[in-house]
């Protein structure tokens, strides 16, 4: 009798003990606060009711009214955001819990353009992204490669120099010409020459940065499976994919048709592919998606930044002059720049520099996904959220910058801030493991063109347009652009180069 009564206080026991360790577990686990929802959809109306300004935008106003420290949770249909624009909650993820935020999160969009997410931009993190990094700084990105690109830098914009002499005192759409620019250095650079279809690839992408930065039906009710076909972009989103196939194999099949065998990338992976000499084995698809990737991941950003830079030039006269003067003085009495000259350019520097705070071309970064549930400056993450890092919000975060909503390239001319992914109000390349990795190429990419731009040109606008009515509207996507492109007129200060 005595061991059952021991035995009945001592069940009591463990159960007080789990039923306290529970309502301690249950108040410990606090997730970020958000928006208020509807039943099924969640948050999803908050989204798409201000659907006319971009994601970027209406985030950063959810955060500052639901969020707490510069975070809020939504749910999207089936799924769970979390959204940060906050440089300390920033600090945290990529300083103390970078592993855990280290893989993308995959959606229809980037599963059917990016093949199965078989390059390095949406792979998950694992020795398959690990493998394929390597092969990118060994192969593409390493230091004799970069001094080699800029050989190719300088030759295509010497091309577009003499194509804007040709135009003088004409208009000329500036973000197409930089946009064509921008591509010939890229694939120059990564594939060896410029593959036919160039153009038509360049008008998908707008269209694949719009698919991967919107939230498509299948990927926010996952298991709504039936649906898929019918609701949301699949339709659209394999049309793109199949305009782009036809390109990308064509360029392989160029590749493969070659007589004697190159050294760029895609050569490189094709020479591994059919040796097998890798520990996980390149695929056919692999190279797809590294070329859809470089491809984008390359020329869009850079093309997207000195479009901004340029715009912001044309907005803010007084930054104009002051870039072109520097420029004009550092090359006095020289006919042409070379790319070692552009390190003087210390205010045009600090121009890109304030272009990528200003207008990041990628503004939430890459979506990451949570992979294990992890406590973040007092709030629980549930395992398998959406991360989005704000970077457009913390760049203009007013803690952090004086004066943010102007265009002040000065702030950088004093400041050790640096984009190396160690300052968190500044992160137009990201940080952590993640970082782009083509940070380097992708800065010059836009200096030396503007250096040279400025140098050899004079800039007005369309007749009609002034620096206050030039029109700086963002388009919604991944990567954000001008929604329309920038006119511009050329007039050369010097003779022919
Ligand atoms: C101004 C130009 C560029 C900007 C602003 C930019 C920005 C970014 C950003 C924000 C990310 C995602 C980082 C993250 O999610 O944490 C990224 C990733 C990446 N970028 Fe860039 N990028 C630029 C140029 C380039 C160039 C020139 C290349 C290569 C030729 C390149 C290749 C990549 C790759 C491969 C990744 C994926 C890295 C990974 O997931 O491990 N980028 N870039």
């Amino acid at each position: 009798m005595e061991n059952f009564i021991s035995f009945v206080f001592f069940l009591c026991f463990i159960i007080l003990l789990h039923t306290q360790w529970r309502k301690k577990a249950k108040t410990r686990r606090k997730e970020p606060p958000g928006p208020w929802k509807l039943p099924i959809i969640g948050n999803l109306h908050q989204l798409s009711a201000s659907s006319q300004q971009p994601t970027h935008r209406v985030l950063r106003e959810l955060v500052k009214k639901y969020g707490s420290q510069g975070m809020m949770k939504l749910q999207i249909g089936e799924i769970n955001a979390v959204v940060v624009s906050s440089p300390a909650v920033a600090k945290e993820l990529i300083r103390n819990h970078d592993l855990t935020f280290a893989t993308k999160w995959q959606s229809l969009a980037s599963k059917t353009l990016f093949y199965n997410d078989f390059g390095v931009v949406f792979s998950p993190y694992g020795d398959y992204w690990r493998q394929l990094r390597k092969v990118y700084s060994t192969e593409l990105l390493n230091a004799k490669n970069v001094r080699s690109f800029s050989s190719i830098r300088h030759d295509e914009i010497h091309s577009l120099l003499a194509d804007l002499h040709s135009s003088s005192g004409q208009l000329v759409n500036f973000t197409h010409r930089i946009f064509l620019l921008m591509s010939s250095i890229i694939c120059k650079s990564a594939f060896g020459k410029v593959f036919t279809g160039r153009e038509e690839f360049l008008e998908q992408i707008k269209e694949i940065s719009e698919f991967l930065g919107g939230f498509d039906f299948a990927d926010v009710f996952p298991s709504w499976k039936v649906l898929h076909g019918l609701c949301g972009n699949k339709k659209r989103i394999m049309k793109t994919r199949r305009k782009v196939d036809g390109i990308i194999e064509n360029i392989i099949k160029e590749h493969r048709e070659k007589v004697e065998s190159g050294d760029c990338l895609i050569d490189v992976l094709i020479t591994q592919m059919d040796s097998g000499g890798l520990k996980l084995p390149i695929t056919h698809d692999t190279i797809k998606g590294v070329i859809v990737e470089i491809f984008a991941a390359g020329s869009d950003t850079s093309s997207t930044a000195t479009v901004w830079a340029m715009s912001e030039m044309m907005k803010n006269p007084r930054v104009l002059a002051k870039a072109q003067a520097e420029v004009r003085e550092a090359f006095r009495g020289k006919e042409k720049l070379e790319e070692e000259d552009m390190e003087e350019l210390a205010y045009l520097k600090s121009v890109v520099k304030e272009t990528l705070r200003f207008h990041p071309p990628l503004p939430m970064l890459v979506p990451k996904e949570c992979m294990e549930e992890t406590m973040v400056c007092g709030y629980t993450i549930p395992l398998k959220s959406k991360i989005l890092i704000n970077v457009w919000a913390m760049g203009r975060d007013p803690q952090y910058w004086e004066d943010p909503e102007s265009f002040i390239p000065e702030r950088f001319e004093k400041s050790s801030i640096d984009f190396m992914g160690n300052h968190f109000e500044f992160l137009p390349f990201g940080g952590g493991r993640r970082i782009c990795p083509g940070l380097g190429f992708g800065f010059a990419n836009a200096l030396s063109p503007l250096a040279h731009l400025l140098f050899h040109f004079d800039w007005k606008l369309p007749s009609g347009v002034t620096a206050d009515t030039l029109d700086m509207t963002e388009m919604n996507g991944i990567a954000v652009a001008r929604k329309n492109d920038l006119f511009l007129i050329p007039t050369p200060i010097h003779a022919s180069s």
